[in-house]
C-alpha cells in the first residue's frame, strides 16, 4: 500500500432500468390515486418496474458492464466492486459478489453498502478513501435497487412513490486533488430509524405466517416526517460541505439530489439559494430509485450533456436510517 493521497476522479458512468413503464395512470386503476394526486405531490409521473429476470444483480451488472466500458477499462483492470443497495438478491451472499461473477471481474473485493437512499454518496466516500489510500486502483461503484419488490402494493401512500433501476460509476486515480472528487460528507442518525424502514425479513422479525400476514416485509413510512427531515439535513450538509472547500453557492454549476420528490428538491433549493434550474431532475421518469437514483441521473446528466466537462457538481442524498450525505466533484476533462 503506498502512503501518499491519490487524487481520485470518475472514469466512466452507465446505467441500466427495466424495460417495463408503470404509469400514475396505471396504478390508479389498481390503487385509489390519480395522475393528478400523485403529480401535485411528487412530481412522477412514470415509473419502471423489474421483471422476473430483472433481479438487482442483474440490473447492477447491466450498468457496470456500461460504466466499465465508457471507461475504457477492461473487466480484468477492477479491483473492486460496491453494491450499494437496500433491495439485494438476497441476504447472504452480497449482490457485488453476483455483479462480479455476472461481469467477470477479477477475484478480489466485493461487498454490499447499505445505507439505503443514501448508499451511492456513502459509497463514494469508501471508494474515494480506498482509491486514495493506494489500496484500489479502480473501483466499480453500483447502486441498484429492485424497490417494487418490498412495495405493498395496496398501500397508495408509499408504492407510487417509488421504482426501479441502477447506476454505476468507475473511479480511479485522477490528476490532482481539486478536480474529480474534491469531497465527500456522510451523516447518521439512528434515533428516526423507524420514520422510514422495513420491520421484518431481518434477524428480529424473520419470515412467518405471522409476519406476512401483518404485512412486515414491506417498506414503511411516515411521509411528512421525512420530508422535513430530509430538507434540513440535506441542506445543513451541503452548506458544511461548501464552507470546507471555500467553495461559494453561485460556483456550483449543477447540483443533482436524490430523486425522491419535485417538492423536496424545489425546497432545497429554495433554501440553499440555488436556482432550482440547476438542479438535475428526472424522477418524473422514474420516481424514487432509492441507491440508484444518484448514479442514475449521473449517467443521464451526461448523455443528455447537462453535465460537461469542467463543472463544479454537487449531489445530495437522503434516506432510511436515516442517512444523508453531500459530494462535491468537478467534473472531468477540460471545458
Ligand atoms: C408522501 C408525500 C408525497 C405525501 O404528501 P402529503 O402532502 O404529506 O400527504 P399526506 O401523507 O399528509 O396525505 C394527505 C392525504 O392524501 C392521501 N393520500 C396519500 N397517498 C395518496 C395517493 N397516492 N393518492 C391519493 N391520496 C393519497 C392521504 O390518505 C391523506 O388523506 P386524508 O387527509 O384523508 O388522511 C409527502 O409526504 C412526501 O413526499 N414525503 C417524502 C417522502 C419521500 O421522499 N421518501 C423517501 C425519502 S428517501
Amino acid at each position: 500500500m503506498s502512503t501518499a493521497s491519490h487524487p481520485v476522479t470518475i472514469l466512466g458512468t452507465g446505467s441500466s432500468v427495466p424495460a417495463r413503464v408503470v404509469t400514475n395512470e396505471e396504478l390508479s386503476r389498481t390503487v385509489d390515486t390519480s395522475h393528478e394526486w400523485i403529480y401535485s405531490r411528487t412530481g412522477i409521473t412514470e415509473r419502471r418496474i423489474a421483471g422476473t429476470d430483472e433481479s438487482a444483480s442483474e440490473m447492477g451488472a447491466r450498468a457496470g458492464r456500461a460504466a466499465i466500458e465508457a471507461a475504457g477499462l477492461a473487466p480484468s483492470e477492477i479491483d473492486a466492486v460496491i453494491a450499494c443497495t437496500m433491495t439485494p438478491d438476497m441476504p447472504f451472499p452480497s449482490t457485488a459478489c453476483l455483479i462480479q461473477q455476472k461481469l467477470g471481474l477479477p477475484t478480489r473485493t466485493a461487498f454490499d453498502l447499505q445505507a439505503a437512499c443514501s448508499g451511492f454518496v456513502y459509497g463514494l466516500e469508501v471508494a474515494s478513501a480506498l482509491i486514495q489510500a493506494g489500496v484500489h486502483r479502480h473501483v466499480l461503484l453500483v447502486g441498484t435497487e429492485r424497490i417494487s419488490s418490498i412495495i405493498d402494493w395496496t398501500d397508495r401512500s408509499t408504492c407510487v412513490l417509488f421504482g426501479d433501476g441502477a447506476g454505476a460509476v468507475v473511479l480511479g486515480r485522477g490528476v490532482a486533488h481539486d478536480q474529480g472528487v474534491i469531497g465527500v460528507k456522510t451523516g447518521a442518525d439512528g434515533s428516526d430509524a423507524k420514520l422510514l424502514f422495513m420491520p421484518g425479513g431481518g434477524s428480529s422479525v424473520p419470515a412467518s405466517a405471522e409476519s406476512i400476514a401483518a404485512r412486515q416485509h414491506f417498506l414503511r413510512m411516515n411521509g411528512r416526517e421525512v420530508f422535513k427531515h430530509a430538507v434540513l439535513v440535506m441542506e445543513e450538509i451541503a452548506l458544511d460541505l461548501l464552507r470546507e472547500h471555500g467553495v461559494l453557492r453561485g460556483e456550483i454549476d449543477l447540483v443533482i439530489p436524490h430523486q425522491a420528490n419535485f417538492r423536496i428538491i424545489d425546497t432545497l433549493a429554495s433554501r440553499l439559494e440555488i436556482p432550482y434550474s440547476k438542479f438535475f431532475v428526472n424522477l418524473d421518469r422514474y420516481g424514487n430509485t432509492s441507491a440508484a437514483s444518484i448514479p442514475l441521473a449521473i449517467d443521464e446528466a451526461v448523455k443528455a450533456e447537462r453535465l460537461r466537462p469542467g463543472q463544479l457538481v454537487l449531489l445530495l442524498a437522503f434516506g432510511a436510517g436515516l442517512t444523508w450525505g453531500a459530494a462535491l466533484l468537478r467534473w472531468p476533462g477540460n471545458k
